[in-house]
């Protein structure tokens, strides 16, 4: 595998060149660093559910470089959703939409609807943008993490967690460490019934205010096959404990107001929602790093990005029994 500390201009555009003929290419996001590959290549979406050890019913992501590139991959495109995305876009949110013939199964997992997104890290743009001027018509990226564990934040984390997996025309692009640091929100669009699949950065709060009474988000479970949404999930080998009182020897993850007791070890002291999400992976890792059983997680109100933070560590506490 190549690892590329500063992606220069050539860099990036070796980087395309690979996914065009068919390597995987781990890029950063503005998110979490995604794996990607060329989501019309069979091969190399197959690759990618080897690299991640994930099951192949599971959908994935394709990236595009701009609202423009929509039509290519979806159908019957609702205005609002248009709308939307031009607001948001580039920027840390997927639609999911009807389908066109181009997106196949394998990309799908066997349903009608496909998920898009435009990221907006200057990395993932100009290699998006590259291999679209190179013939390529999206990069399919899921997180670049085993199925089931922490989603990478730097591609540092990518080369511990997936670099021995891959191959060595392989590429790892390294753009720092991701701004946001946890997934973005997935809203769907289908039969005419809005819902949030995946909440995230973008709040329904935000979506509210931009949006107001034309929103009508849908209270409806979905019968999507959105991996880790009762199941675990973005968990580290420690076990998560929820709001518990920490005890010596556990580490915790908690806002600056609450203090470490004697003995515990402190991952992250977030000040805000967005540094609480910027650092929560990375606290996660270090717990792993630091071989703790166990960690607590103080979470912060159930209100704007706390509910993206809440849904995560949530599905990192789950334990199949
Ligand atoms: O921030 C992100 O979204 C990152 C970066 C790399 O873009 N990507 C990401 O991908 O989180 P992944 O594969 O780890 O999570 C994508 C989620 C999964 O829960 C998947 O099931 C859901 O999106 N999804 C993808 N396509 C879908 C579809 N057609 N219908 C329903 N859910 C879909
Ligand atoms: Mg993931």
């Amino acid at each position: 595998m190549r690892f590329i500390p500063i992606c220069t201009e050539a860099e990036i555009t070796r980087a395309a060149h690979a996914l065009i003929e068919g390597h995987l290419v781990a890029f950063p996001t503005e998110t979490v660093y995604g794996l990607g590959a060329d989501a019309s290549n069979k091969e190399a979406i197959n690759r990618i559910y080897d690299v991640k050890s994930r099951p192949r019913n599971h959908p994935l992501i394709i990236h595009i470089s701009s609202v423009k590139q929509l039509n290519k991959w979806a159908v019957n495109v609702p205005e609002q959703a248009i709308k939307i995305a031009k607001k948001f876009w580039p920027g840390p949110l997927t639609l999911i939409l009807e389908r066109s013939p181009l997106a196949k199964d394998f990309i799908t997992g066997g349903q009608h609807f496909v998920a898009l997104r435009v990221p907006s890290h200057p990395i993932a743009k100009k290699l998006i943008k590259t291999f679209e001027n190179l013939g390529g018509l999206g990069i399919a990226a899921p997180s670049a993490n085993i199925y089931g564990k922490v989603s990478s934040t730097s591609a540092e984390a990518v080369k511990i967690e997936i670099g021995d997996r891959l191959r060595k025309d392989d590429f790892i692009l390294n753009g720092n460490r991701s701004e946001i640091g946890i997934e973005s929100t997935i809203i769907s669009f289908i039969e005419n019934e809005i819902s949030i699949v995946r909440p995230g950065y973008i709040t329904i709060e935000k979506l509210y205010e931009d949006f107001g009474h034309t929103l009508k988000l849908s209270k409806k479970d979905i019968n999507l096959k959105t991996p880790g949404n009762s199941k675990s999930h973005y968990s580290p080998n420690a076990k998560v404990r929820i709001n518990g009182d920490p005890v010596a020897g556990e580490g915790l993850i908690a806002t600056s107001n609450i203090e470490t007791p004697q003995g515990v070890i402190r991952l992250s002291t977030p000040h805000t929602l967005e540094e609480f999400a910027h650092e929560l992976y990375e606290a996660f890792r270090l717990a792993d790093k630091l071989k703790l059983k166990s960690v607590v997680v103080k979470l912060p109100e159930e209100r704007g990005l706390g509910i993206a933070i809440m849904n995560r560590v949530k599905q990192a506490s789950y334990r199949a029994m």
